[in-house]
């Protein structure tokens, strides 16, 4: 199905599970922010997701508002998009549930991010392995044209095409199929400490991640601290991952490519002063974050009244898309 309207629709979202790090921000929250005028967007704060691993209730609450916060503070202007939380919307689950009569176990089974995050826990639960099928019907449910997300969700993304695929040929044209939105620069931005893995909220060693809400001294001090390599080359070598790391956080703060950055920095020698050069430009880019979330942040009627307003205008789209469902599968109307 060919995009729709003239305007494509944009979906994407955020697991409300801690404070947004620069992974989020680099790779998805900055890049979203630029997609406002041209496209219908619809941000959504996944807490459905977010419960395929324990969570504590009161902190989840705290969180899913928080992530309001952070989506606003980092340039969503609810005026030019719908922010909505997952839970309030009937539909997803609904669809979630058509779709996985669809979807091959293997297929979930053979997911990466499934085979990492049940590789390291005792208790293995079947949410951990459904949680694409509800990320496809997310993503069907509002018919979204465009996903852009980092490169750690582009299997997901894989699945929601294959099931719409799979829903068209089976009933009749239905879905439309999204296309991933992954760019080169920053979709992977990878943990300061271990640059073999990829920056996350829940990494134990607090200098590994840099938060949207650091301030410039925190910033400063987490850069020094990257781990490198015992070169002074600033170039994007598969074998100095650390400072390959450094380098691909610099070109996407900075807008520019790897052969740009590269050429910049080729006759610096030693890697502080490029350290120094990229905790400047962090700084610049997150601090009217952090003054912006600070300021938004505990006035909750605010934050509660963007979200009633966002499912407001998607409650009926999510309706109607699971009633064509519902009709195609053979469901009787009430
Ligand atoms: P989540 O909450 O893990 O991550 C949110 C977004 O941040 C990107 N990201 C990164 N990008 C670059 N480097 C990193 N180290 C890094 N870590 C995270 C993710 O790729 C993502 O774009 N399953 C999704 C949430 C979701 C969703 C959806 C997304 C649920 N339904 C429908 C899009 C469409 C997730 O857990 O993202």
């Amino acid at each position: 199905m060919e995009a729709s309207g003239s305007k494509g629709i944009v979906l994407t979202g955020m697991q409300p599970t801690g404070t947004l790090h620069l992974g989020n921000f680099l790779g998805a929250a900055n890049r979203w922010n630029r997609m406002l005028e041209r496209y219908t967007c619809y941000f959504f704060i996944p807490n459905q997701h977010a419960i395929t691993v324990p969570q504590v209730p009161a902190a989840l609450r705290a969180a899913t508002l928080n992530c309001v916060a952070q989506y606003i503070a980092c340039g969503l202007d609810p005026k030019k998009c719908s922010i909505f939380i997952q839970s309030h919307i009937v539909g997803h689950t609904e669809l979630a549930w058509v779709l996985g009569s669809l979807t091959p176990l293997g297929q979930l089974y053979r997911m990466h991010q499934f085979k990492d995050k049940s590789a390291k826990k005792e208790h293995i639960y079947s949410g951990l392995l459904y949680y694409p099928v509800l990320m496809a019907a997310d993503i069907l449910l509002y018919n979204a044209d465009y996903v852009p997300t980092g490169e750690d969700q582009r299997q997901h993304v894989e699945l929601a095409r294959d099931l719409a695929e799979k829903f068209n040929t089976t009933y009749s044209e239905t879905f439309t199929v999204p296309v991933p939105l992954i760019e080169k620069v920053g979709a992977r931005i990878m943990s300061l400490k271990s640059p073999e893995n990829k920056m996350s909220k829940s990494d134990p060693d607090g200098n590994a991640t840099i938060y949207i809400t650091d301030a410039p001294e925190v910033i400063r001090k987490k850069i020094a601290a990257a781990v490198t390599d015992s070169g002074d080359r600033i170039c994007a070598d598969p074998e100095r991952p650390g400072i390959g790391n450094l380098l691909n956080i610099y070109c996407a703060a900075t807008h520019m490519t790897l052969e740009e950055a590269e050429e910049k920095f080729a006759t610096h020698s030693g890697y502080a002063p490029f350290k120094r050069e990229l905790a400047d430009a962090l700084i610049a880019l997150l601090e009217p974050v952090r003054g912006h979330y600070a300021a938004i942040k505990d006035d909750k009627e605010y934050l509660q009244s963007v979200v009633r307003e966002g499912a407001e205008t998607v409650q009926p789209i999510a309706r109607k898309t699971l009633a064509k469902v519902y009709r195609k599968i053979g469901f009787l109307e009430q």
